[in-house]
């Protein structure tokens, strides 16, 4: 198994009740899958993703349980060995590209960012290059002129290609995806499954996707997991989930999201 959950809690302690916010949560992720976590806002679905990614590193935070990656225990671990696996083995992309995106820098600079860090021996040279073939793998256009641009100069859906190519530069095993597609319009989130569709075939990268929207999750996804108040509520395969859903939970769900199946 590629990652693997077990009985995942988080609690905040920012007042002095402490708030549950994901209850003893367990899965697992193959290599290559594409897994989608899907549930209403406040289910603890980003809370999940970040501890995967190791980024809840706050004092106010009470993690239980363990991820293991590759064998590896991630939650409890230091970050110098977070830092190992971030943006290397994993990584990880948001909703709104722009507050990932540093406005004064150009995208060439932030593509290669962590190559810098990955791949210190790695030449100016070739860092361009990889950044260059990162950024026409994720089929901009004219991904010379791309790399020397800054964010504000990119619409919303090249925004995101370009963090997807800066995610993928390190050629991660696994790319969280939290709710990629939420804040560009129909079209463009249909471009941008499509793109990792093919993106986990090809490099055979593993994809946690979290979304509200379940037509985009039927299409993109081998396995679904849903979530509620930070409880595992059904698991199963895309088809198991769509075709039977066991819970009126996912049943609101599936009833509640047509949009897309008029496009494709
Ligand atoms: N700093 C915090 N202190 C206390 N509770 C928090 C904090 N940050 C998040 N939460 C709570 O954690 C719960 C889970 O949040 P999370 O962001 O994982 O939801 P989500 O499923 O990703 O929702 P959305 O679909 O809106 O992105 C929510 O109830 C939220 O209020
Ligand atoms: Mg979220």
């Amino acid at each position: 198994m590629l990652l693997e959950i077990k009985d995942l809690r988080i609690e905040f302690y920012d007042h002095d009740v402490p708030e549950r916010v994901v209850h003893d949560v367990s899965f697992s992720l193959a290599e290559g899958e594409i897994l989608g976590i899907v549930g209403e806002s406040g289910s603890g679905k980003s809370m999940t993703a970040m501890a995967v990614a190791g980024l809840l590193k706050r004092h106010d935070v009470e993690k239980k349980g363990a991820i293991f990656f590759e064998g590896t225990e991630l939650l409890h671990a230091s970050r110098a060995q977070l830092r190992k696996v971030q943006g290397n083995d994993i990584s990880i992309i948001f909703q709104e590209p722009m507050t990932s995106l540093n406005p004064v820098k150009r995208i060439g600079w932030q593509v290669e960012e962590s190559l810098k860090i990955h791949r210190p021996d790695m030449s100016r040279e070739e860092r361009r290059s990889r950044a260059i073939a990162a950024l026409s793998d994720v089929e901009l256009p004219n991904p010379e002129q791309v790399y020397k641009k800054y964010p504000h100069e990119l619409s919303g859906g090249m925004r995101q290609r370009v963090m997807i190519a800066s995610a993928m530069i390190c050629e991660p095993k696994l790319l969280i995806a939290d709710e990629p597609t939420t804040a560009l319009d129909v079209t463009i989130q249909l471009q941008i499954v499509k793109l990792l569709q093919r993106l986990n075939k090809e490099k055979k990268m593993a994809v946690l996707f979290i979304s509200h929207d379940l037509s985009l999750v039927k299409r993109l996804c081998d396995r679904i997991i849903v979530m509620h108040n930070g409880d595992i509520v059904e698991q199963g395969s895309a088809q198991e989930i769509f075709e039977n859903p066991k819970e009126c939970y996912t049943k609101e769900l599936i009833d509640a999201i047509p949009r897309l199946e008029k496009l494709v």
